[in-house]
């Protein structure tokens, strides 16, 4: 991993959703979380690991530094590792800080198979349609301090729940929970529908995922302009192919991100 003045702000971070009105803990089997590539619990410093601990001590910098707490991690393009990010930084906040982490891709909801929860219990898309209250569908994971809304049924025409009062609501009960959790949103990429443009409203800032030498500049520029007046607080470069390291598929560069559009 590696820092560089090129691109922009913080890098990355995570969430969390109000732990203590949730039923009961769930456990995660480390070896699925291993195959999923799921490694920030994990409290060793070894070379997959790390980046997301760097990357959450410079979320909690932000956070002291501007108070914002519900942050959404996005990129152009699918598959660029959006999932991989939030669910690894969520992890990794969760060891330290009171974390929620809501899935908002609900056309192709990943975060329940990743974590190997359950697919019955009602999820963030029940809490959207109003069928649901966010303490129904919160998973607390023992031991950690990590509340997780993932979705429970993909839907084909999300839109309506995600320009809701509801999502305003949803993240507005995060900023006043009492245990103050950092909040990390999963979301779907930006390409392929404007469900992106709902979400970044209702959130504080915006985490910018892309990969190396599939994500266009121009492209980038322009999701970023999209998402205005919500800022782009940091950018993970995941996946690096050009890394002097030999940990490319594990490289992540976190710079301050320059003004859309500056280079
Ligand atoms: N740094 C990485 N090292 C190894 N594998 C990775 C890395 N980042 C992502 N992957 C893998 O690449 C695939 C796509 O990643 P992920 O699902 O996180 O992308 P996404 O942006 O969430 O995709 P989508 O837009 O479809 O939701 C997954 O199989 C994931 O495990
Ligand atoms: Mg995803």
């Amino acid at each position: 991993m590696r820092a560089e003045a090129e691109t922009g702000k913080i890098v990355s971070i995570a969430p969390s959703i109000n732990g203590d009105a949730t039923t009961a803990d769930h456990m995660l089997d480390p070896e699925l979380l291993r195959r999923n590539l799921v490694v920030g619990f994990e409290s060793t410093d070894s070379e997959d690991v790390h980046p997301f601990s760097v990357l959450r001590s410079q979320l909690l910098k932000h956070v002291r530094a501007t108070g914002s707490r519900v942050f959404a991690i996005m990129s152009v393009q699918p598959g660029n590792g959006k999932t991989h990010v939030a669910v690894n930084l969520a992890a990794a906040l969760s060891r330290i800080h009171p974390t929620v982490l809501v899935e908002l891709d609900l056309r192709r909801p990943s975060l329940g198979q990743a974590l190997g929860l359950s697919p019955i219990r009602p999820g963030i898309d029940d809490t959207l349609a109003e069928t649901a209250t966010l303490q129904e569908f919160g998973m607390r994971i023992d031991g950690t301090k990590l509340t997780v809304h993932r979705v429970r049924t993909s839907k084909a025409n999300p839109e309506a729940l995600l320009s809701s009062d509801k999502l305003t609501e949803l993240t507005n009960a995060i900023r006043n929970s009492d245990d103050q959790p950092i909040c990390i949103i999963d979301t779907p990429p930006a390409v392929i529908h404007d469900d992106i443009m709902l979400i970044a409203p209702a959130v504080d800032g915006i985490i910018m995922v892309v990969q190396e030498a599939r994500t266009s500049k121009r492209a980038l520029v322009n999701t970023i302009k999209s998402l205005s007046p919500t800022p782009v607080i940091g950018t993970v470069l995941n996946r690096s192919i050009s890394s002097p390291l030999q940990t490319a598929e594990y490289e992540y560069y976190y710079n301050t991100m320059s003004e859309p559009g500056s280079s």
